[in-house]
């Protein structure tokens, strides 16, 4: 039977972390999966997340199994860290998942289940491995307008131009903040309008936060979240917890759907608990246990906020020292925008033949559209990826 396989073609962002570890150059520098390193390159356990471990260590009596929709606790916790009060605790339907890769693939299967001609709206670009799932599931996609590279921002009228198009019944996928591989971002008046059209037209949100805390701070960057599920009837979100968490391998995420209609809560909640059971039973828990530990207990909650908030601000001045660096080798502003955009990538705007000659030339490996991950820079190799791209002519 296996015969009939195809060769499949491998995912761009984890080809490319192969191909760098096998490049024997010394100076390397991995710009590729957005996986976050410190200046001296290690992606650390979280000191919280390392003391909840211990604790949990000595607490843990059993490995049973927990509820379908995984821990409760779990599941409150991060409600409360990505919807704050915008809506109450029974208009939120949740299950946890394997990572926010396990939220967005359970998201797209309700939405087949409750829609089967539903399309799929997604931003061009956007995160390669939606397309993906999306073209395995047999989703109908439809791509809006999202990024504009003359400004280097978002398009938000083209955008909106192409949301027009929305029929009811559709999703729109949208993120959440530090939008993936662009950088650039909505702002809280753009949010709006997008809200105002897609009730209009009857269509459904679904948000993908997976960087909350790595923009402008844990609460900020939930800020459009919230106002999306305050004003629709009905929002997916899928959060993860890898990057904020820094738990990647341990894949903790969530799935929420929220309803306006309180009386659809019980329905809502069975059917994600029903999927969870249909794809993979009960979602992995020590991840996820780690994480309502840490949102828990009041010391391990600030301390982790504090080192989150270190990660962020790491972020933003290697950010100013690439742009400021860039305008004095070029004498222009046009990298100007690399301070302004958010969240762990960048796309710098170089040709696909322009990366493959950074990569080659200068041994520093970033995605083929340019995107970089900003955390795989420090401050001594950010002046190393400026001469490049400008020796490069982008
Ligand atoms: C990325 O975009 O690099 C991350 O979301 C990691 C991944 O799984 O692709």
């Amino acid at each position: 039977m296996f015969e009939q396989l195809k060769e499949k073609p491998a995912d761009k962002i984890l080809a490319l972390g192969q191909a760098y570890r096998e490049d024997p150059r010394a100076q390397k520098i991995d710009l590729g999966v957005g996986v976050y390193k410190t200046p001296e390159g290690v992606t650390p356990v979280m000191r919280a997340v390392k003391a909840a471990e211990k604790q949990l260590w000595e607490v843990e009596t059993t490995k049973a199994y927990t509820a379908l929709a995984g821990d409760p606790a779990f599941a409150d916790a991060m409600i409360g860290l990505v919807l704050g009060k915008a809506v109450t605790r029974d208009q939120v339907a949740a299950i946890a998942t394997p990572g926010g890769t396990g939220a967005v693939r359970q998201a797209f299967d309700l939405i087949k289940m409750v829609n089967p001609g539903a399309r799929v709206f997604v931003s061009d670009p956007t995160w390669p491995n939606h397309l993906s799932i999306l073209a395995h599931m047999g989703i109908e996609v439809v791509m809006y307008r999202y990024f504009d590279p003359e400004t280097v921002g978002v398009d938000f009228a083209g955008m909106m131009a192409d949301l027009e198009g929305l029929r009811a019944g559709d999703v729109v996928l949208l993120h959440g903040c530090c939008h993936n591989p662009t950088g650039a971002n909505l702002n809280l008046t753009e949010w709006r309008a997008v809200v105002e059209l897609l009730n209009a037209k009857g269509a459904l949100p679904m948000i993908d936060i997976a960087y909350q805390g790595f923009g402008d701070g844990l609460d900020e960057d939930a800020a459009a979240v919230r106002y999306v599920a305050a004003n629709c009837p009905e929002v997916l979100i899928a959060a993860s917890c890898s990057k904020n968490f820094g738990i990647y391998r341990e894949r903790a995420g969530i799935l929420m759907a929220v309803v306006q209609d309180r009386g659809l809560h019980k329905v809502t909640q069975g059917n994600l608990a029903y999927l969870n059971r249909q794809n993979y039973s009960f979602p992995p828990d020590h991840g996820t246990r780690l994480v309502s530990m840490v949102l828990g207990d009041d010391a391990l909650r600030a301390d982790w906020k504090a080192e989150l908030e270190e990660v962020r601000l790491g972020m933003l001045r290697l950010r100013e020292q690439l742009a400021s660096e860039l305008q004095r080798l070029s004498g222009s502003d046009r990298f100007g925008f690399i301070a302004q955009h958010r969240g762990m990538f960048s796309r710098l705007g170089a040709t696909p033949e322009q990366v493959a000659r950074m990569r080659e030339d200068h041994a520093i490996y970033m995605i083929g559209d340019s995107r970089i991950n900003i955390a795989g820079l420090n401050a001594a190799t950010v002046p190393v990826l400026a001469k490049a791209m400008i020796e490069t002519g982008v």
